[in-house]
């Protein structure tokens, strides 16, 4: 379904044994989730530890990955969130309240709002593609933020030089690279960062119809290692990965 025409996401992995759907809001104003969103509550629910007590959203949009971590994860954990967007925040409160769990959510630039804090998990989703195709794709209209830079890394390598010091002694950092960024410069700085880095899972897709007409524009990107791409048969391919990172 075209996104535009709705005004609610609905989560649920069959994968887990989800047999209802869990729906939060979504408005223009705010990001829509995306596969990523799936992939990366998958990437958590298999692999962050359960017990987990405080957890961190950042970059939560709607509030999806918050929610269904309060709601189907870590049903004891203080769950944290927090946008650049007032708008996102916002409606993160509202889908918190409708779907009766407790999130403290804050607005601000990556780690701002959480000055002096130590979470046991910290689930990055902020805005990480390069920003040409950000904006000539569907995920990112002009009212949503993103600005992460020709090569899509602005955000996240400043996430993870900080990160370190947002975790607890054991904690772990989920975070997703696409390969419509500079996945070599985001694993350097993960790695000059943290002691331990894993893949953890990878997704590949066809590049949509809307991407597939600004073609040379990508090719430019991608020859001057900005992102990259893959060719099967007829087809450009692009994936998500997700990654963990801990400091022990
Ligand atoms: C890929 S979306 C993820 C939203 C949500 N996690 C989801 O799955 O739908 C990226 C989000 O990062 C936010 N963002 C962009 N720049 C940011 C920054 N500097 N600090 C915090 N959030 C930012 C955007 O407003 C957007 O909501």
């Amino acid at each position: 379904m075209n996104h535009t025409s709705t005004n609610t996401f609905e989560y649920k992995d069959r994968n887990f044994g989800d047999t209802e759907s869990l729906v939060v809001a979504t408005k223009p104003e705010v990001f829509y989730p995306t596969s990523t969103t799936n992939l990366l509550l998958a990437a958590v629910r298999k692999h962050a530890d359960p017990a987990a007590a405080t957890v961190l959203d950042l970059g939560c949009g709607c509030g999806i990955v918050a929610v269904a971590m309060a709601k189907v994860i870590f049903s004891n954990a203080k769950i944290h969130a927090s946008d650049i967007s007032a708008e996102a925040v916002q409606l993160t409160q509202q889908n918190a309240a409708a779907q009766q769990v407790a999130i403290d959510a804050r607005c601000g630039s990556m780690f701002e709002p959480w000055a002096g804090m130590k979470f046991d998990l910290i689930v990055d989703d902020v805005a990480g593609i390069a920003e040409p195709i950000a904006r000539l794709s569907q995920w990112y209209p002009p009212q949503i933020h993103s600005d992460a830079g020709e090569d899509g890394t602005r955000w996240i390598v400043n996430i993870l030089a900080q990160a370190p010091d947002f975790l607890a002694p054991r904690g772990r950092i989920f975070f997703p690279a696409l390969t419509l960024s500079n996945e070599a410069k985001i694993m350097e700085t993960a790695q000059a960062n943290f002691a331990k880095v894993e893949l953890v899972t990878e997704q590949w897709y066809p590049l949509g119809n809307d991407l597939l007409p600004h073609m040379s524009a990508i090719e430019d990107l991608a020859a001057r290692g900005m992102v990259e791409l893959k060719k099967k048969g007829s087809r450009w391919l692009w994936a998500t990965k997700v990654y963990c990172a801990s400091k022990q």
